[in-house]
C-alpha cells in the first residue's frame, strides 16, 4: 500500500479552511434568522403580521403557540389539524434551539425552554436589544406593536434585523 498523504492532507485543509469561512459568514451577518422557507408557515403564518423567522423562539414556544392557535393574542387563527401539524414540525425543526448558531445561541440567553414565552418581545434578548429605543418611537403610528418588526426593521421579511 502506498497512499499518499498530500492529497488528503490537501483536502482537509480546504475543507478546514471552507468551514472556518463560513462560520466567519455567518459570524459576520450577526443577526441573520433565516426567512420561513416552507410555503404552508408563509401563507397562514404571514397574512397577518410577518411570518416569524422560526429560529427567533425555541421550539417549546412554538409547540405552545400551535397548540392554542383558536386563541392566538387575541385573534382566531385556527387552522385544520394536518396544516397544524405540519407547520408545528417546520417551526420546531428551524426553532432557534434547533438552528444552535452563534446568534441564536445569543437570543436563547437566559430563556428557561421548558417554560418559554410566546413572544419574541418577551425574550430577555430582544428586552435588551430594545431597550434604548424611546417610548416615542414605539407610539409612531407605523410601528402600533413591538411585534410590528418590518415597521423598524426594513429588511426583516429577508432575515435581516439590522439597526434601520
Ligand atoms: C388572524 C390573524 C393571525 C394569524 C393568521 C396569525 N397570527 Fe400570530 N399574531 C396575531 C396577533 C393579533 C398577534 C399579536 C400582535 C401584537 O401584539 O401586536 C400575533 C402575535 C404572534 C406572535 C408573537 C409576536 C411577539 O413577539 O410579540 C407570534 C410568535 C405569532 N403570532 C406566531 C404566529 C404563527 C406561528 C402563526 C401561524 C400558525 C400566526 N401567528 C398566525 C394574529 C395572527
Ligand atoms: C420601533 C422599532 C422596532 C421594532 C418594532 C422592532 N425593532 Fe428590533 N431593533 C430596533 C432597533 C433600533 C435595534 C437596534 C438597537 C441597537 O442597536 O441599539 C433593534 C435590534 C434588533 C435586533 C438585534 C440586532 C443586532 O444588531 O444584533 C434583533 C434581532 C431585532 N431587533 C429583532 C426584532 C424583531 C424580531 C422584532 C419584531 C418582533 C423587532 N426587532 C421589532 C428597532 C425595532
Amino acid at each position: 500500500m502506498n497512499i499518499s498523504i498530500r492529497p488528503v492532507a490537501t483536502a482537509l485543509f480546504v475543507i478546514f479552511f471552507s468551514s472556518a469561512l463560513l462560520e466567519r459568514a455567518q459570524a459576520g451577518s450577526g443577526n441573520y434568522y433565516p426567512p420561513v422557507a416552507d410555503k404552508l408557515t408563509q401563507d397562514e403564518c404571514g397574512s397577518c403580521h410577518m411570518a416569524y423567522p422560526a429560529a427567533l423562539l425555541p421550539g417549546s414556544s412554538w409547540r405552545k403557540i400551535m397548540s392554542g392557535l383558536e386563541q392566538h393574542f387575541g385573534d382566531d387563527a385556527s387552522l385544520d389539524p394536518a396544516s397544524t401539524s405540519h407547520i408545528t414540525r417546520y417551526l420546531v425543526d428551524n426553532a432557534a434551539d434547533a438552528a444552535g448558531t452563534r446568534h441564536t445561541r445569543k437570543m436563547m440567553r437566559g430563556v428557561d425552554t421548558t417554560n418559554a414565552p410566546m413572544r419574541i418581545t418577551e425574550l430577555p434578548k430582544w428586552i435588551s436589544e430594545h431597550r434604548e429605543i424611546s417610548p416615542r418611537e414605539w407610539r409612531r403610528k407605523d410601528v402600533a406593536s413591538k411585534a410590528n418588526c418590518t415597521a423598524c426593521h426594513i429588511d426583516a421579511s429577508k432575515g435581516y434585523f439590522e439597526d434601520d
